[in-house]
């Protein structure tokens, strides 16, 4: 069936005290409004239409590549104000499902399932038992158990606010009858609001049947209005990453010390030690071991690599059988292939990195392309900007670079060739020779220490 669905994410969120609108503070490194919208586009619609209105210029730069119909709501007179804005743009033979831009964590299965509950006769209500349900909308139900109307907290009386069951926002029901249950919304309420609540009541009087889905958990359909929930969905979504991860059998030595902020996947047996960050696409082939307090963002890891603890990896591929760090930085569009050694104190950046090549220790690889069996030696550095341009450095198979050396780009050295510890090398070295560019040891006789003025 035709779904369009509508996403309410024109709210200031008071509580929140920033300058930032509601729907873009951060979960898990992305916007409230980008989780939920994630989860929306997973359900295929027809069309999603998002209704924003405070701070709508940056709610909508940030999400600026999506594919959703942006809706202003220029004030904010209630949630069925809200819908009501993006009805002229949904056709009447669709289904409507409503979504909250501050309720982050609602699955796509939940959703579907609430779908399935909108008809031509009916539609489909998300509520939620509450052990302390103030704040939210009642589910007032008669004798039978059918639910026959919601009450806001504020316009309930003392027996309405002992319900438990309370109303999470999210529904599902036919467009055409919707667009004329909103034509007729009054806002004579405790909060002289718009209410979407009170299309239920409507619905009831037309006969048409209520079928209430209760959220199989609290915390999918629970919303954020301050910095306290935030930081506790932040909680909720760190223990669901890492328990999928756990079965699919990642051991992880605490899943309350790792932060999974993406899509990360993960072969077998992989191992992941205390206070790792995940972020973006990371993907780990079997075996790989990351150690703690490694960040690892957008990222491929070959099988059987060993990232050592306080490593930073971020948008490159690392191939199989490598030994990185500890105290490694990979950066952006490096390509290490298999076997390759990086240790601490080794920052590479732009550079391929040929098969069985090692860097151990203190050295700068920037915008560099070694081949295979490379030896660079300690305090190496690629000097690859002039303070405009940025060069780039060649190595030859099987060439060691002898400790300390500033290879200043653009430079090439050949295979198997070999340079002195110390050396500026500024120009090309020639395969399979030693080249040493340094100043030759002198001892200056007659010489004395400088002496403190008295
Ligand atoms: C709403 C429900 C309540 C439910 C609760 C769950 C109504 C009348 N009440 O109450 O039954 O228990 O959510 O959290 O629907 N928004 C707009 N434009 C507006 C008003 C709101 O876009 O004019 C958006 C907000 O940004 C937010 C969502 O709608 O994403 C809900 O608004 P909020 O003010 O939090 O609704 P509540 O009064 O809490
Ligand atoms: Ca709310």
């Amino acid at each position: 069936m035709p779904l369009s669905i509508v996403i309410l994410a024109a709210g200031q969120g008071k509580r929140m005290k920033s300058d930032l609108p509601k729907v873009l503070q951060p979960l898990a490194g992305r916007p409230l409004l980008a989780h939920v919208l994630q989860t929306a586009k997973a359900l295929q619609a027809d069309a999603i239409h998002v209704v924003y209105g405070h701070g709508g210029d940056r709610v909508r730069e940030a999400l600026a590549d999506e594919p959703v119909n942006w809706v202003l709501q220029a004030e904010q007179l209630g949630t069925g104000h809200a819908v009501a804005q993006a009805m002229p743009a949904i056709p009447d033979d669709h289904h409507v499902l409503v979504l909250y831009g501050d309720v982050p964590l609602v699955r796509v299965e939940t959703l579907k399932n609430l779908v399935e509950q909108s008809s031509e006769r009916s539609i489909g209500l998300l509520t939620v038992r509450l052990q302390d349900p103030t704040g939210y909308g009642r589910i007032v139900r008669d004798g039978a158990g059918n639910v026959v109307r919601i009450v806001e907290q504020k316009d309930a009386n003392t027996k309405e606010r002992a319900i438990n069951e309370g109303n999470t926002g999210l529904m599902a029901m036919p467009a055409s009858a919707l667009k004329r249950w909103l034509a007729t919304l009054r806002n004579d309420n405790a909060q002289g609001e718009y209410y979407l609540t009170d299309v239920v009541v409507m619905a009831v009087r037309e006969g048409m049947k209520i079928n209430a889905a209760i959220a199989p958990t609290e915390v999918e359909v629970r919303g954020v209005n301050d910095k306290v929930q935030l930081a506790e969905l932040e909680s909720a979504y760190r223990a669901q990453k890492a328990t999928e991860l756990m079965l699919n059998g990642v051991t992880i030595v605490d899943p309350a010390r790792i932060d999974v902020r993406g899509e990360v996947s993960a072969g077998r047996d992989v191992f992941i030690d205390v206070n790792v960050v995940l972020i973006g696409r990371v993907e780990l082939a079997d075996r790989v071991r990351i150690g703690p307090n490694c960040v690892l963002k957008d990222c491929s890891i070959g099988a059987d690599t060993e990232i050592h603890p306080n490593c930073v990896i971020d948008r490159s591929r690392i191939g199989p059988r490598n030994s990185i760090g500890p105290f490694a930085r990979i950066r952006p569009e490096s390509v290490l292939h298999e076997e390759v050694h990086i240790g601490n104190f080794v920052e590479v950046k732009k550079s391929e990195i040929g098969a069985g090549s090692k860097a151990n220790h203190l050295t700068y690889l920037g915008d560099a392309t070694l081949g295979r069996k490379v030896n660079i030696g300690a305090g190496t550095v690629t000097v690859n900007y002039d303070g405009a341009n940025k060069w780039r450095t060649e190595i030859g198979d099987n060439a060691f670079v002898g400790s300390g050396s500033m290879l200043v780009a653009p430079l090439k050295i050949g295979a198997n060739a070999n340079t002195g510890a110390g050396s500026t090398i500024t120009k090309e070295v020639p395969a399979g020779k030693l080249t040493v560019a340094r100043a030759r040891q002198v001892t200056i006789e007659g010489w004395t220490r400088p002496q403190k003025k008295t």
